[in-house]
């Protein structure tokens, strides 16, 4: 991977400092960040937070306001950890559903058959520059009246027929740390069409402290309700602090100017890899519309994790960075924080599990050489030359 900042961002955050009297906290850069990230996406409101993590979590918390009493929440064992810890935070119930190896998001007939009476939401997971959504499964969330949260972290810019993904949910998450489409060093989004929504998702960014919000009468609403408390301390409900600063706007900005062109070279890339890797030994059939590659996804057609052992060494040898098992590392409920909740629920999901066992991803980033791509996939297919037999 390489560093997302130009010298002009760099230089940019410099200029600032050197103002007299810059302001750093949360300001007005943070504000006009917050409203040209909403015109790029095609949404009413954004909000800007320290990360991705911070977006699924006030994203999860909000819903709280709306399902008093819980409910259970639908969404992929392949995912980040903090889609699924803030679900459980929350007091919500997850119920986990296996991917579709296509996209690497639901697999939208399991989700139907997983809906129950409990179901309050359908959290889908982007998941390396993949669409996840389908017109089934936005058909079934309208018919069944439920709520659609995006986590978009890993796939800015990607669209489903056209139409940016995350502007599709009632709520959507991004993610702007270190190797994603745009980064603002750490940081995190959460948009919405609803005026309601974004006032509840402003207090849970900031103490839950009322001056947060923009809505003038609901703000003097407290004030005349609580006439005991300072205007300027009025905290309205358990609540975070997650605010980004005016720095990480000031990169953001400068960073959003360029997404489109970065998010076309990350896909050219992505098209050079796999017009030239080895399609009997590796998957290649992804379905590529619409997508805005995150990552090169290196994923054995024949599962064998000790050939996914031997292919990680040899990787390691030659100096190519990878990770196993996608975003998060593959099957979340492996990890130790669910086997306590779930133990042996893992087995359940033979599609994730591929993943996690024979799966690899290797950075992807504009700038790279079309002579570096077609290296890489020699280096894959010379593996495979040397496997096939086994
Ligand atoms: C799908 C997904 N969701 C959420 C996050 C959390 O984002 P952050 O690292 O900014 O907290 C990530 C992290 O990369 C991610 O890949």
């Amino acid at each position: 991977m390489k560093n997302n900042f130009s010298r002009e961002d760099l230089d940019l955050v410099i200029l600032h400092l050197q103002s007299d009297d810059p302001k750093l906290t949360q300001g007005p850069l943070v504000e006009r960040f917050e409203s040209l990230w909403s015109s790029w996406l095609g949404v009413k409101h954004s909000v800007f937070v320290n990360s991705g993590s911070s977006a699924n979590l006030l994203s999860i918390f909000s819903l709280k306001n709306f399902f008093p009493d819980g409910g259970e929440i639908i969404l992929p064992p392949l995912t980040w950890s903090s889609d699924i810890s803030s679900i459980i935070h929350a007091g919500f119930d997850p119920v986990f559903v296996d991917i579709n190896p296509r996209t690497l998001g639901l697999d939208d007939l399991k989700v139907c058959d997983a809906i129950s009476d409990r179901t309050v939401a359908i959290f889908v997971t982007h998941c390396q520059g993949f669409n996840a959504l389908t017109d089934l499964l936005l058909e079934e969330i309208k018919k069944r009246n439920l709520w659609l949260l995006e986590d978009v972290c890993e796939s800015h810019g990607a669209t489903h027929r056209g139409k940016r993904l995350g502007a599709f949910g009632q709520l959507s998450n991004f993610s702007f740390y270190y190797a994603h489409h745009m980064s603002t060093i750490e940081g995190g989004m959460i948009c919405t069409d609803s005026d309601d929504l974004v006032e509840i998702i402003r207090l849970l960014r900031s103490h839950g402290m009322t001056r947060e919000l923009k809505n003038e009468e609901k703000k003097q609403k407290f004030v005349a309700d609580f006439p005991d408390l300072n205007p300027d301390f009025i905290f309205a409900m358990p609540a975070f602090n997650v605010r980004n600063t005016e720095i990480g706007a000031i990169l953001g900005i400068n960073q959003l100017k360029r997404l489109d062109r970065t998010v076309i070279e990350r896909c050219k890339n992505q098209e050079i890899f796999f017009s030239d890797l080895d399609s009997e030994f590796y998957r290649t059939d992804y379905l590529f519309e619409g997508s805005s590659n995150y990552a090169l996804n290196i994923v054995l057609k024949k599962a064998s994790p000790n050939l996914a052992e031997e292919l990680k060494r040899e990787m390691i040898h030659v100096g190519i960075e990878n990770r196993r098992g996608s975003a998060g590392g593959g099957n979340q409920l492996r990890q130790p924080y669910l086997r306590k909740i779930f133990q042996n629920l893992y087995n359940q999901y033979p599609e994730t599990d591929h993943i996690h066992f024979n799966g690899f991803y290797i950075g992807n980033y504009p700038g790279i050489e079309p002579s570096q791509l077609k290296k890489l996939a020699e280096f894959f297919n010379d593996f495979a030359r040397r496997h096939k037999q086994s």
